[in-house]
């Protein structure tokens, strides 16, 4: 049901460009993980909390991939957009492009998604407004969402119950065909 408070992806979607310098990368000239995880932070925090209007906090990030690597001189673009609102939660979709300077390619070469909770004054989880979906990309990516955290609540339901049910004099046959050895009296 529409809300009045609700607000469209556009309000809250944010980009960030930095160029990448020798000070980002690792002595291959290859820019760290470390950074390029860092400004996904920043945009994610950026859009989340344009779209809550109040500050939020990160309480998950999945599918993180680095699919390419990027290179010093690169510029970087993290494409920030919410793709989801719950209660109090905000999915951000960040999707992470590289452009060389000289040739003007440009890559995907990372994404992922952040979750995240906006909190009152008072740092209590509040509700944040719905989402006006102004597109198809739009409504794929929220009902996308919707899978991704359903299986996520599955998967994290089924880890921990077969974790819990490792019984290590039993189950260390199963490491025979696995590339580890007991390095320890047995
Ligand atoms: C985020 C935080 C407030 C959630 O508190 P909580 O007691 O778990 O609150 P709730 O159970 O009501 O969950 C709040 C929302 O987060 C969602 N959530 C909680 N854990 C989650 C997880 N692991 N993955 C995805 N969503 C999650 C809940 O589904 C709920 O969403 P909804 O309101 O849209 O239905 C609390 O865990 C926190 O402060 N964590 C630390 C955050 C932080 O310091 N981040 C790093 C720096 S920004």
């Amino acid at each position: 049901m529409a809300e009045t408070n609700n607000k469209p992806v556009s309000y809250s979607r944010t980009i960030i460009t930095e160029l990448m310098l020798p000070t980002h990368a690792h002595i291959d000239n290859k820019i760290l993980g470390d950074v390029l995880f860092n400004l996904m932070s920043k945009a994610a925090f950026a859009c989340a909390t344009r779209h809550a209007g109040s500050y939020c906090v990160t309480v998950s990030i999945d599918d993180v991939e680095f699919v390419q690597p990027i290179e010093v001189g690169d510029f970087v673009s993290f494409k920030a957009s919410v793709n989801y609102v719950g209660n109090t939660s905000i999915i951000v979709g960040i999707r992470v492009e590289s452009e060389n300077m000289k040739t003007g390619m440009t890559k995907h070469t990372c994404s992922g998604y952040f979750t995240m909770v906006a909190k009152d004054e008072d740092g209590r989880p509040t509700q944040a407004p719905g989402l006006i979906l102004e597109s198809e990309d739009d409504i794929r990516r929220f009902l996308a969402a919707m899978i991704r955290k359903e299986i996520k609540l599955l998967g994290k339901v089924q880890m921990s119950d077969k974790i819990k049910k490792i019984n290590v004099f039993e189950d260390i046959k199963k490491l025979r065909k696995e590339r580890c050895e007991i390095g320890f009296e047995w």
